[in-house]
């Protein structure tokens, strides 16, 4: 039963109550917290930390470790460049220049509301490097026409109206 003198629970307690289930590991909870709110907030370390016996250090390096982790809402165009080493091979720091040159932006930069660049290392698309991600559409055999052509139309598209 609800104690009513009881405070609410913050968002981010909420979020870690919803899924840091028992048996689950961290990267799991980590993943469903940044699947709900679009990113892991800060202030769930600590709580996060509590539930799964663990220390603020330990969560918080686990975060810190994975690129795909992160600590602040995402850009509304995220572009994730992978610079491992098959699309290094086929040109992606050439692509990077490119993309910074075109855009303003440098790569794992504080970035504003509106673009984000991120570097990642291998999508799973080696034999078809170099490759990237646009918010959640992977694209493969990226040249930097593409990229102009693919950064064009993701822009548009998050002004059109919803
Ligand atoms: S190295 Fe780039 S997709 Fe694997």
């Amino acid at each position: 039963m609800d104690n009513p003198a009881a405070p609410a629970a913050s968002a981010p307690e909420e979020l870690v109550r919803r899924h840091a289930k028992s048996g689950a590991s961290l990267i799991a909870v980590l993943h469903a917290i940044q699947d709900e709110a679009g990113f892991i907030p800060p202030e769930t370390v600590a709580p996060l930390a509590r539930a799964m016996n663990l220390s603020r250090a330990e969560v918080h390096g686990v975060i810190t470790y994975y690129h795909h982790f992160r600590t602040r809402p995402a850009a509304r165009v995220t572009v994730q460049l992978c610079r491992a080493e098959s699309c290094r091979s086929m040109g992606t720091e050439a692509l990077a220049q490119h993309i910074e040159a075109r855009t303003g932006c440098r790569f794992d930069a504080e970035h504003g509301p509106d673009l984000g660049l991120e570097s990642v290392y291998c999508l799973g698309q080696c034999a078809l490097s170099p490759a990237m991600m646009i918010n959640d559409t992977l694209y493969a055999k990226v040249t930097p026409q593409k990229f102009d052509a693919l950064i064009d139309a993701a822009c548009a598209k998050q002004k059109e109206p919803a």
